[in-house]
Order: structure tokens, then sequence, then C-alpha cells
């Protein structure tokens, strides 16, 4: 994808800002499970122009979304990676990153097309704003177990620019939903299909290649993952913001106020007694 003029003075914050003169190793190296965690989203944010080119393609009647997309958000995302690869390359550099990225991104492309998109413009948006819910309160919950200085600098920015993306592409979806008038029900289907396959698809598909690329001559079975799940489920438990992410999934359904409170605790409880499976 091209990148449009003045795309980089844009973004809000530069991978070259970031302090690496205040990074200590220690802090990080020898946690397995935060490699992996930052390994596997090192590989999703790298890939977002695959997405980019589907979503522009959908939205190329709506100039103030396609204008955001290709602008703002696509650059956004791949800065993500690129901090985040930095980032495992300075910690980790016995891990070779582009041979493990390149395998992901093989089988990645493979589950990104076109047709997976949600049949309406306005149903797009309200799935978008479940990922963007997604890499927002992971990044929060990550921010939340980090310790080491530069790590906890980049998430920061990271997490702050999942947000505004929320805003943008709930914004984007207010204006679509008033032409379209999709029920509450129908919406509330689109906002648990992509919540499932955030869950589950993309996090397995970039862990399994991290970990071939870390542990070629060990098991790389579901177990495997499986188990890596369970580390991850201990942390969310001590630090995933139930509270915003449940606030958040539900906001495209524009409930009335006591339903909504009551929506955020049940949700928030639910995700609280799933561990994030
Ligand atoms: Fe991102
Ligand atoms: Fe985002």
């Amino acid at each position: 994808m091209t990148k449009p003029a003045g795309a980089a003075d844009a973004l809000p914050w530069r991978v070259e800002d970031l302090d690496f003169a205040m990074l200590d190793p220690a802090l990080t190296r020898a946690d397995e499970t935060l490699f992996f965690l930052l390994v596997s989203a090192s590989f999703i944010e790298t890939g977002a122009d695959v997405y980019t080119g589907n979503l522009l393609a959908y939205y190329r009647d709506d100039a103030e979304t396609s204008a955001w997309l290709s602008a703002h958000w696509e650059q956004e995302e791949l800065q993500h990676g690129r901090a985040l690869r930095t980032y495992v390359r300075r910690v980790w550099p016995e891990f070779d990153w582009e041979t493990a990225f390149a395998r992901f991104f093989e089988h990645y492309r493979t589950t990104c097309t076109g047709e997976q998109l949600e049949p309406t413009p306005a149903l797009e948006l309200a799935a978008r704003c479940v990922v963007e819910t997604g890499t927002a309160t992971y990044y929060r919950m990550l921010l939340s177990y980090a310790r080491e200085p530069v790590l906890r600098q980049m998430l920061d920015h990271i997490r702050s620019d999942e947000v505004r993306h929320f805003k943008h592409f709930y914004r984007y979806f207010r204006r679509h939903q008033q032409v379209a008038g999709h029920g509450r029900l129908r919406i509330a289907r689109v906002l648990w299909h992509r919540l499932r396959e955030a869950m589950n698809e993309d996090g397995y598909i970039a862990f399994h290649h991290a970990y071939a690329q870390r542990y070629p001559d060990r098991p790389n079975t579901a177990a495997t993952y499986a188990a890596f799940r369970q580390r991850i489920t201990r942390i969310a438990r001590a630090h995933y913001p139930y509270a915003m992410g449940a606030e958040m999934l539900l906001t495209p359904l524009a409930l009335p106020a006591p339903v909504r409170r009551h929506g955020v605790k049940a949700v928030g409880h639910a995700f609280r007694l799933a561990g994030f499976r």
C-alpha cells in the first residue's frame, strides 16, 4: 500500500522517540510469557495492511472513513508492529523475527480475505470496534503487568492509539447506522462473532509460528498453546481491565443507561469467568 503524503508527520508519536538508553533487559528477558505476548502482537500489527486493503476497498465510497484508514489508522498500526519488533530484537536478539514473521504471514494472509467482512458497512464498523476494544484492553493489561521502563513507555503510546482507533470506528459506525438502522440483536451477533474470532484464531496462528521459531525441537501442539493460554489467564486475572473492556464492547449497542449498567457488569463478570477464553 502506498503511503499518503505527510502520513509520517501525522503519527502521534514515533518509534525513534522511545528512550532505549533506559532499557533494562533484565526486567523482561526471562519472562517467556511476555516474550510470546509481544512477538504475537508484533506479528498481528505488522500484518495490518492485509486488513487495510480489504477495508479500503469496502469503504471506497465513504471518503472520510477511507481517508482516515489510509492516512492514520494503517500508519499507526504498522508503527505498533515496528515498535514491538524493535523491542523484541533489543531484548531477545537471538530470535529470528523475520523468518518467523514470514512463516506467520504466509499462514495469516489466507485467513484475511474480503469475504470475511460483515455484510454491511455499518456492521463491519461495529466489528472493528470489537477489534479495537481487544487491542486497547490487551495493551492496557500489558502496561499494568510490565515493569521495564522502555516497554512501559511504548505500551502507553500504543494503548492510547488503540482507544483513539475505537473512537473513530465508533463515530463512523454511528454515521452508517443512522441510515442502516440495524437492530440490536443483529449488532450483538456481530460483536459476539468478532469477539470469538479475535480471541481465538489470530492469537493461535501468531503463537504457533513464534513458538516454532524459538523452540523448533519441541512439540508445538494444541496442548502447548493451551498451556500458554493458562499463563495469560493468570496475568489477565490480575491485570486485565474487565470493566473497560465490557464498557467498550457494549457501546455500539447504544443500550439505555440502566440496561447498560447491568450489561457491563454481566459481561465483565463473564470475561472474568472465561479467563479470556
Ligand atoms: Fe495496534
Ligand atoms: Fe488499532
